[in-house]
């Protein structure tokens, strides 16, 4: 029998943290470790932490510093942080913060059962190596316990693009992919457990090379599995959306109507500066051909003002970008620099200058994510409930273009998909009345 230990993580950052922590907490799960919500009664504390903006370093020991107290109290307890500031940190980590007893890189949480062990027999551990194999591969089968409707999946890491902004290449290594094989089993699995919707994560997700038909081989395969009923990815890369990718989209009924295509700046000195590989124009274009194959496809994106060398003009080009393409959903960020990528070596933009121009971009962002989701108000969609809403009797889910839909309405279950008119549109949701309140949908 295994003794019952209590494992506090947090996560920060992207969906793939998301997904990372839920297999580590799975990995750990064979040495008895039940996921507790305080790290006032947790035996190990681990930090999932991100790397990709901002002092992301500094947050991460100034956090540690606040378990102090709680490791004075209880000095069995385990204190570990993973994720990209590990991979960036390593030593460093060891070094300045005596609270820590391990640090494990995003590339061997398949190690993490046997660095628990040593951090439980009071040696410090660390790995932050990059092997060859699939790290997911190695961590322990899925436990067989039901899921909620929606579920993440990881099935391409790392990057070989070194755009001149960003850590990735750096924290989670080059390009690897998984087997389609496995990420088929995986859905699979996911789907006898309840899951009706899934997310493929990745980097660079649609550079995906598991399939022989890259990530649109993939995603027809992941469709013909019963009682899926729904794919989404996450992020892409302008210039790896390929025409059978695109094709998909207008062919594929499960593949939802939604697509995540960073663009980062609408100007053509800047998206050289920022190694992009690709103009604005081209951008554009891409955009049409999505669109002409799936008409109603949200987009939504991600964008840096105030990238070194970014002047005026240039800014002016990102707004006339946005107005142009229309966006449903976006990130914007002011450009921080990280330490290693080219672009932290050049002159900055002045920080009041960045100021400016993200409140510039978020208000026009702001204004046409909301007129695209007011356009939603009387069409129909299919919504995937996920939990109850604010009011008795009423239910969140999503609807295939990825907005929260609320309704209320005579028993609404848990991973239902059913038929919904839009009734309404508030600020970042919808309400909606079910069509057909006796039948699901599928
Ligand atoms: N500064 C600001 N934003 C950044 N991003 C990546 N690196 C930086 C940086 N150094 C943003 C990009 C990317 C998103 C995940 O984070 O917009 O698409
Ligand atoms: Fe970073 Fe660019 Fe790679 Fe995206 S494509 S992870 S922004 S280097």
């Amino acid at each position: 029998m295994t003794i019952a230990r209590k494992l506090y993580i947090k996560t920060y950052g992207c969906q793939m943290n998301v997904y990372d922590s839920e297999r580590m907490a799975e990995a750990l799960g064979g040495q008895g470790y039940v996921e507790t919500t305080t790290p006032d009664d947790a035996d190990m504390i681990l930090l999932n932490t991100c790397h990709i903006r901002e002092k992301a370093a500094e947050k991460v020991y100034s956090e540690l510093g606040r378990f102090r107290s709680l490791k004075a109290e209880r000095p069995d307890l385990k204190i570990g942080v993973a994720g990209c500031v590990a991979q960036a940190e390593g030593e460093e980590i060891l070094r300045r913060q005596p609270l820590v007893d391990l640090v494990v890189g995003p590339q061997s949480y398949h190690r993490l059962p046997e660095l628990a062990e040593k951090a439980r027999n009071g040696a410090r551990a660390l790995d932050t190596d990059f092997p060859e194999q699939d790290k997911f591969d190695h961590l322990s089968a899925r436990p067989k316990a039901r899921r909620g409707p929606s579920a993440f999946l990881t099935v391409q890491e790392g990057c070989d693009k070194f755009c001149a902004f960003c850590v990735v290449p750096y924290t989670r290594g080059a390009e690897v992919s998984r087997p389609a094989e496995r990420v088929i089993a995986e859905t699979r699995d996911l789907v006898e457990r309840g899951v009706r919707e899934i997310t493929l994560l990745g980097q660079n997700v649609n550079a995906y090379h598991g399939h022989p038909g890259g990530l649109a081989g993939l995603v027809r395969a992941l469709s013909a599995i019963d009682g899926l009923a729904r794919i989404r990815y996450t992020t892409s890369h302008p210039n790896d959306m390929d025409d059978a990718l695109i094709a998909a989209h207008g062919e594929v009924p499960e593949l939802m109507p939604y697509l995540h295509l960073p663009v980062q700046s609408g100007s053509d000195r800047v998206l050289k500066a920022m190694n992009r590989k690709h103009n604005a124009e081209a951008y554009l274009r891409l955009v049409e051909r999505i669109r002409a194959a799936r008409p109603d496809i949200l987009l939504s994106g991600d964008f840096i003002v105030g990238f070194p060398g970014e002047s005026a003009e240039d800014f002016e080009a990102t707004l006339a970008l946005v107005d142009a393409v229309e966006y449903g959903q976006c990130y914007s960020f002011k450009y921080s620099p990280r330490p290693g990528t080219p672009a932290a070596e050049r002159p900055q933009v002045p920080e009041a200058e960045k100021d400016e121009r993200l409140q510039r971009l978020q208000t026009l962002l702001r204004t046409q994510q909301r007129a695209v989701q007011d356009r939603m108000v009387g069409r129909e969609t299919d919504v995937l409930f996920e939990k109850p809403g604010r009011t008795p009797g009423q239910m969140v889910g999503k609807s295939e273009h990825l907005h929260s839909v609320f309704v209320t309405g005579p028993g609404i279950a848990r991973g239902e998909l059913r038929r919904v008119r839009i009734a309404e549109s508030a600020t970042n949701s919808l309400r909606g009345e079910l069509l057909e309140p006796m039948h699901a949908v599928r």
